[in-house]
């Protein structure tokens, strides 16, 4: 067990942790309403120090709908300080507190005309567009991961079947990882399009590969803020992203009540 799987027993109880969840720009609401205690991340070993806006570093452990929870309410981006197995030692965390699943969310821009600002697209796949990788320095043959099926076939019809129960369209799609801090030119936004992706973010990509090592099924889920570069008039920022993430996150938040409602 890590230093702070130990801190949050402690603090939250011994009972198993059914799921993980970590919430993406502007989806902090859902964390509000988790019922247990919200410890912040400067308290827990190993977690990140996070130092974008718009983001609530602190670990709900608790019940919502009846399931126990551990919902992460900020990531560390590759972008903030060039570590790609920042969230290492938090997702070793969740593992320890015995939950067998991941929902990850982000925000994204669209790569597709079909899925607009305001928006939900759950991943199917993605690109490793950066080439970066969490696991390089991994000593074990377990750093060998097989990435076919990576976003849990499970998991995703049981988070499209909620989606379906709410009346809330939720398109599959390939979503890119672009490192950021920078957004992409039109030309990367052109490349990407031709490469198959759907949806680009700075994000998750890191998060899924750390998963599926450390066995745990994941599913991801973006909240599209934009039309990518050079597919829109609109002029790209991470203002715009945090002002645009909760038109998105009130469906968001939905699809998830209900998923977490129909969980065994
Ligand atoms: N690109 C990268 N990351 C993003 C975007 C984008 O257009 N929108 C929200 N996050």
């Amino acid at each position: 067990m890590t230093e702070a799987a130990a801190l949050i027993r402690a603090a939250a109880g011994d009972a198993p942790v059914r799921l993980g969840l970590i919430l993406g720009s502007g989806l902090g609401h859902l964390a509000q309403t988790v019922n247990g205690p919200a410890i912040p991340y400067a308290d827990l070993p190993g977690f990140p120090h996070i130092g974008v806006s718009g983001h609530n570093p602190h670990l709900h452990v608790g019940t919502l709908h009846g399931i126990r929870v551990a919902v992460f309410g900020a990531r560390e981006h590759y972008y903030e300080n060039g570590n790609p197995a920042a969230m290492r030692p938090a997702l070793e965390t969740l593992k320890a507190l015995g939950a067998p699943d991941l929902i990850l969310t982000n925000a994204a821009g669209s790569l597709r005309p079909d899925i607009r600002p305001g928006d939900l697209m759950l991943l199917c796949d993605h690109i490793n567009y950066n080439g970066l990788n969490p696991l390089i320095g991994e000593p074990t043959d377990a750093r060998f991961v097989p990435m076919t099926d990576a976003h849990s076939p499970h998991l995703r019809a049981a988070l499209q079947a909620a989606a379906q129960a709410e009346g809330i369209p939720l398109p599959q799609g390939t979503y890119c990882w672009y490192s950021g801090p920078s957004f992409e030119t039109p030309a990367e936004i052109r490349m990407l399009k031709t490469l198959g992706g759907d949806a680009v973010g700075m994000s998750t990509v890191p998060e899924v590969i750390l998963a599926r090592f450390l066995g745990l099924n994941v599913a991801a889920i973006s909240t599209i803020t934009n039309m990518a570069a050079g597919l829109s008039d609109e002029a790209i920022s991470h203002a715009h992203t945090k002002a645009m993430a909760p038109l998105g996150a009130a469906k968001l938040e939905r699809i998830l009540r209900h998923f977490l409602t129909n969980l065994r």
